[in-house]
């Protein structure tokens, strides 16, 4: 039987009339199977797919360049942020380009009314059966399966038409196949074996705790960071005058949630005036904030991350975007959605296989249409999770990267964590020659989002043992390493040549290209940072030690949003993209240089921090006062 398909087949190829596929040209392929996935069958031929034609946007070739002309501290335009319907404008595909691939799919023979343009004209929908699509695409199709039990469709790569390759951006669902964030949390955080007043029960190792606790203060921030230590360390002063003017955003992933009695608890001790308050929620794609299942892999990165976020910009609100339902979680592209109307399914840039896709039809899942455009964007928005970029396409990765840029242009402040493993990626892992994670890996591993030149990736320090809030910190090199180094993907923005170049001449790393991209020609990363060791947080109705880039990013989200209050107040706009001004000789005096450390990985010390900028803490941590100083000036 097998033999005769066999024979039958190369018949069939040898006589075939010219395939109308002849002109097809490989337009994504995925360099290697996704790590914990096992490929388990061939996707039975009539499941639907709801594919989707990302179209090639127009102008974004210009986004740097925009978005520098509003966020360059000299810039005459500086702060004149574009309003929704511009950006959305602006970016819109062409009418040749839509049409090109309408016609494409027509000619292939979809009929016109199976044919959906996205309102914002960045998207083609069209649902078919995966025969057909693999058909349409060349390629072929299987079912993933995870350890877990979840599982994923994906192809290995497709293949286009060339006269269509250059009007698409990408296709999905196709190779872009990634754990969703709550497969592979890619979690920036971490728990020393310390515990603070840890109820009894707590059979961990035993420390100190409850002795230790009773003493507190600006002498132990070097063993326990509070928010009175932070204040200290970053001169942190300022009271906020029009917190109803304000908006501070932190996104988690379900099943990530804070407890509400953790909260009270913090506050209890830290912050009294705030017992009893809560971020306001936003539910995004029926995100919820559970309680079922409570741990610190449950409720940790949350409860830090309100924690602080609320007690140091007390009282501005502080919103609470709780994206994905319990059944299938979700991805960075669920709360971009939410925030901003042209990004969403059928207009956006979801990835059924890296992303939530909703209405979820599981039993428990979220089935109302996906949350889309539902709030403004904050003013600051901070984002405590990141994934390998390897995991993500280039295609992926960039289309996502532009909508932080889009969402700089209307004058949001996105901050990413930059990643707690130093220059490995999640895990420790570090890649292979061909740019693929594996054991014994020795190419170093950067993080994605903070990779993306659009957002302001957030790296960790310490208070050395021993030493005071008033001396210098180093690189965090306590439990966690601070994420950083150079990207495989994006090329070096303006802001970070001249600091770049300058790092790479003076103090040039011990590496070659066989670790990283030395080119001087990409992206470097982290931008800024802020302490992220001994993080004292209520957690399960004790206090615990966490420590994590996780901690660092909801800092600085924090001190932005208190000179975005200032700034509000005098009837001027929110700061919005700051990496033009953070890397500015003019605000250098603004930011405590970090000196010492480094962020060791892949079987090597990894960067080393030194004067100016490099890649384990950035440009330094913030003195919030001399900020504060220097954004009152700009217009
Ligand atoms: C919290 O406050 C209680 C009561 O004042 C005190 O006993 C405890 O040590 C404090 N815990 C921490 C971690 O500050
Ligand atoms: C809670 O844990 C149980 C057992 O591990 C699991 O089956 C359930 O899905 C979890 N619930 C959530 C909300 O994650
Ligand atoms: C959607 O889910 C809700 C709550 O689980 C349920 O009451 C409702 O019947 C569901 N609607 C549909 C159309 O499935
Ligand atoms: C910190 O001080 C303690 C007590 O003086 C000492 O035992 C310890 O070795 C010091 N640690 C460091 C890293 O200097
Ligand atoms: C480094 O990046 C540059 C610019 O993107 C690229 O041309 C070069 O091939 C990269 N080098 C390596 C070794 O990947």
């Amino acid at each position: 039987m097998r033999l005769l398909l066999q024979v039958l087949a190369i018949c069939a190829l040898a006589f075939a009339a010219p395939s109308p596929r002849a002109n097809y040209v490989v337009h994504e392929r995925r360099a290697a199977e996704p790590v914990a996935w096992t490929k388990t069958r061939r996707l039975e031929a009539h499941k639907i797919l709801p594919l989707r034609v990302g179209i090639r946007q127009e102008n974004t070739h210009e986004l740097e360049e925009i978005l520098t002309s509003i966020s360059h501290p000299e810039s005459p335009t500086y702060g004149q942020h574009w309003s929704p319907e511009k950006v959305v404008e602006y970016f819109s595909p062409s009418q040749a380009t839509i049409s090109t691939v309408k016609r494409w799919l027509i000619d292939t023979g979809f009929h016109p009314d199976r044919i959906r343009v996205s309102p914002s004209k960045s998207w083609i929908d069209i649902a078919m059966t995966a025969s057909e699509a693999e058909s349409l695409l060349d390629t072929e199709y299987h079912v993933y399966t995870h350890p877990s039990g979840h599982e994923q469709i994906g192809c290995e790569s497709y293949s286009l038409p060339d006269h269509v390759r250059e009007h698409v951006e990408l296709i999905k669902p196709t190779v872009h196949f990634v754990h969703r964030v709550p497969d592979d949390p890619a979690l920036s955080l971490k728990r020393s074996t310390n515990k603070l007043g840890a109820p009894s029960s707590y059979n961990g190792p035993k420390t100190n705790g409850a002795q230790v606790a009773d003493a507190l203060s600006l002498a132990t921030c070097d063993k326990f960071i509070t928010p009175e230590c932070l204040r200290a360390l970053y001169s942190i002063e300022y009271e906020p005058i029009v917190p109803h003017l304000n908006s501070y955003g932190i996104v988690e992933f379900t099943p990530q949630a804070y407890l509400a009695s953790d909260l009270d608890l913090f506050f209890t001790n830290f912050s009294k005036s705030q017992i009893g308050t809560r971020p306001a929620l936003v539910s995004i794609d029926g995100g919820i904030v559970q309680t079922q299942n409570q741990s610190f892999d449950f409720n940790g990165e949350s409860n830090l991350d309100l924690e602080y976020a609320m007690a140091l910009t007390n009282p501005t609100p502080v919103t609470l975007l709780q994206t994905g339902d319990l059944v299938q979680g979700a991805g960075f592209d669920n709360w971009l959605d939410a925030v901003d109307k042209s990004f969403c399914t059928f207009q956006g840039g979801d990835v059924p296989n890296q992303d939530g896709i909703y209405p979820d039809p599981a039993p428990g899942g979220f089935n109302e249409s996906e949350s889309c455009g539902i709030i403004k964007p904050p003013n600051v928005v901070s984002i405590s999770y990141g994934q390998d970029e390897s995991s993500a396409t280039v295609a992926y990765a960039t289309r996502q990267c532009i909508e932080y840029g889009k969402l700089g242009l209307m004058g949001s402040t996105v901050l990413y964590s930059s990643g707690d493993y130093g220059v490995a990626g999640y895990g420790g892992v570090c890649l292979d020659n061909n740019g693929q994670p594996v054991d014994g890996g020795k190419k170093f591993s950067p993080d994605f989002p903070a990779t993306c030149p659009f957002v302001t990736a957030v790296g960790a320090t310490q208070i050395n043992p021993n030493s005071t809030v008033n001396d210098p910190e180093s690189a965090c090199e306590q439990v966690i390493y601070s994420g950083g180094g150079f990207s495989n993907i994006f090329p070096m923005p303006s802001y970070q040549k001249d600091a770049v170049k300058s790092y790479l001449k003076n103090y040039p790393p011990p590496y070659t290209a066989e670790q990283y991209n030395n080119s001087g020609t990409v992206r470097a990363y982290p931008d800024l940072s802020a302490n992220g060791a001994n993080y004292v947080v209520a957690l399960e109705g004790g206090f615990s030690l966490v420590f994590g880039t996780s901690a660092s990013a909801p800092v600085v989200g924090s001190i932005i949003t208190l000179i975005n209050d200032a700034r509000l107040a005098i009837g001027k706009r929110p700061l919005g993209f700051i990496n033009h001004v953070i890397y500015s000789p003019w605000f250098s005096w603004a930011f405590n240089d970090i000196t010492s450390g480094g962020n060791q990985g892949c079987g090597t010390p990894g960067f080393s921090s030194t004067k100016g900028w490099d890649p384990v803490t950035g440009v330094g941590t913030p003195n919030t006062k001399f900020l504060l100083a220097e954004f009152l000036l700009l217009p």
